[in-house]
């Protein structure tokens, strides 16, 4: 049996993680803390899970702890695993340089896993585009293409940036970047890479890379219908992190 902290209990994340532990018997959630179970907190675990607002509140065993919750609360609960001794899975983003410098040094102590995107299909995308470019950086031109949702804030994705980063590690020749296109002289430049946003709907989010050769297209697609793939990424990191030793670990060390 695997035991788990929910850090972001009650949040979106938090909740989504519940109903997918819940349907499993290998793994159970013996705390789930969130700021707005203050005042309305159940430390007898009567229910099955201690319900806390302040990870101190909490003086049980565990196996790892997943945070989907606030980068302001990061620290804290980085602090309590150290102290604690139990494995965290960060999977909250938007840390600031202080955070993340804090997330390294802990790591010195306990096992912290990081990943701004927890589906294992966008870091298995990453790693097959990784395998890819070598084979096509010369011959081809290449460009991403994303959709979102209408509310998205930001453009283009942290994920579209994500896997440009990782195509252009391997390419010999570094990729500029463009984001859209306009103008009347654009004759394509291979040292560019066309990185581009669409927004509408409810689209959970889709991203495509093309490599476009001499009388070939190649598009690897990676389409996301709903939270739940986020999910699933924490919980096998939550099976892959329990019982590691300190160190920073991150999807590549999950995905091999
Ligand atoms: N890495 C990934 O793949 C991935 C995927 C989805 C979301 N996220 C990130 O995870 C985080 C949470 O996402 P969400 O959609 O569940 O958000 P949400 O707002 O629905 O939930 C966040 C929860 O954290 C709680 N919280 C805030 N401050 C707290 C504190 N100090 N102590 C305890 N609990 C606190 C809130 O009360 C809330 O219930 C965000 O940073 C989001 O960007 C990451």
């Amino acid at each position: 049996m695997i035991n788990v902290i929910i850090h972001g209990y009650l949040g979106k994340m938090g909740q989504t993680l519940k109903r997918l532990i819940d349907q499993r018997d290998d793994m159970q959630i013996v705390c789930g803390i969130d700021i707005g179970l203050a005042g309305k907190e159940d430390l007898t675990g009567e229910s099955g899970t201690v319900l806390c607002s302040k990870p101190e509140q909490f003086k049980g065993e565990a196996d790892a702890i997943i945070d989907f919750s606030n980068h302001a609360a990061v620290k804290e609960i980085l602090y309590y695993a150290k102290e604690w001794q139990i494995p965290c899975i960060v999977a909250t983003t938007g840390l600031t340089e202080d955070e993340l410098a804090f997330l390294n040094e802990t790591s010195e102590n306990v096992a912290v896993f990081r990943s701004a995107n927890m589906s294992l299909g966008i870091n298995l995308m990453a790693k097959a585009l990784q395998l890819m470019t070598p084979f096509v950086e010369k011959d081809f031109d290449m460009e991403i293409v994303e959709m979102h949702h209408n509310m998205k804030k930001d453009a283009p994705s942290g994920t579209a940036l994500l896997l440009a980063d990782k195509i252009n590690e391997v390419c010999e020749e570094k990729k500029e970047y463009i984001y859209g296109r306009e103008g009347g002289n654009l004759a394509f430049d291979r040292k560019q890479m066309g990185i581009h946003a669409l927004r509408g709907g409810t689209v959970a989010g889709e991203h495509k890379v093309i490599f476009a050769g001499p009388d070939e297209i190649i598009e690897v697609r990676h389409l996301a219908l709903s939270r739940e793939i986020f999910a699933h990424g924490a919980l096998a990191a939550a099976e892959f992190m329990a019982g590691k030793g300190p160190g920073l670990y991150s999807m590549d060390d999950l995905i091999g």
